[in-house]
């Protein structure tokens, strides 16, 4: 199965030029799952409240949803691609997975990161795997990398690849989700940003180095910080379904979790 992701640098606001730019980049590719940045279609740095609501749209109904179904239904691929969306008066950090049929399914990020706090509600659901017949998809956003409990519940859940939209400033991400596809034997794409935003006042440098890393925590390929850059890596699926780590050690069997309980409660 081909996975890859869509490296570039969306302009703060203007939603039609992103998903344009994001059509172009996947013309010619040939793929079965690829991830786009998180906030893609309205760049990330918002400075108020009423910015988010202003860019925010409802998922299935708003214009980025049916935009990426129409590249998915055309391309015959599933994307995974990070929104604001308008839910009710609440603003959601969401990522989108699209079949060429439509919306499948929504995460809205759990853990927010510094100001995005101000704009948006943290996410109000379980994070959730769907299966899209070829392999098992989970979903996750950005900061949640620094929480290792969600790649580990989606790997409890059964996802053998976890999409990963990213806006990234520091170096740490990569690094890290080498140790979250090495712990839960899963594969992930994680797909940053490039560029920078919002010159004058507020600015962030956006650190690209998209990846993919394999089950085994090999970095099948990782992305330049700078360029725009579609990838697509072809992968084994069934790799991720192997949690025997040796005649011994079974990934999930092995877990203590009468001595977990911490984990649960409330701080
Ligand atoms: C982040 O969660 N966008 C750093």
């Amino acid at each position: 199965m081909k996975i890859g992701f869509v490296q570039f640098d969306p302009a703060f606001g203007e939603v039609e030029k992103n998903l344009s730019s994001a059509a172009s980049l996947i013309e010619g590719v040939e793929a079965d799952l690829l991830v786009l940045p998180e906030l893609f279609n309205t760049g990330y740095l918002f400075t108020s409240k009423q910015e988010a609501i202003d860019l925010s749209e409802e998922v299935p109904d708003g214009r980025t949803v049916k935009a990426l179904t129409a590249v998915a239904k055309e391309k015959g691929v599933h994307i995974v691609a990070g929104l604001a969306e308008w839910d009710d008066g609440r603003i959601h950090n969401s990522a989108v997975l699209v079949s060429p049929r439509g919306h499948v399914g929504t995460y809205r990020k759990i853990h927010l990161f510094y100001e995005e706090k101000l704009w948006f509600d943290p996410g109000d659901l379980e994070p959730e795997v769907f299966d899209i017949g070829s392999c098992r998809v989970g979903v996750m956003v950005c900061f949640d990398w620094f929480f290792p409990e969600t790649a580990r519940v989606l790997a409890l859940k059964g996802a053998d690849i976890i999409c990963h939209s990213a806006n990234l400033v520091l170096p740490y991400c990569q690094d890290a989700m080498i140790t979250r596809c090495l712990e839960n034997r899963v594969f992930a794409v994680t797909c940053n940003r490039t560029g920078s935003e919002r010159r004058g006042g507020k600015t962030l440098m956006y650190t690209g180095q998209s990846q993919i890393v394999d089950p085994r925590g090999q970095v099948l390929y990782r992305a330049e910080r700078e360029t725009d850059e579609v990838h697509v890596a072809d992968v084994d699926v069934t790799a991720a379904r192997d949690k025997q780590l040796n005649e011994h050690n079974n990934l999930f069997g092995d877990r203590r979790s009468q001595f977990y309980s911490a984990l649960v409660q409330k701080f």
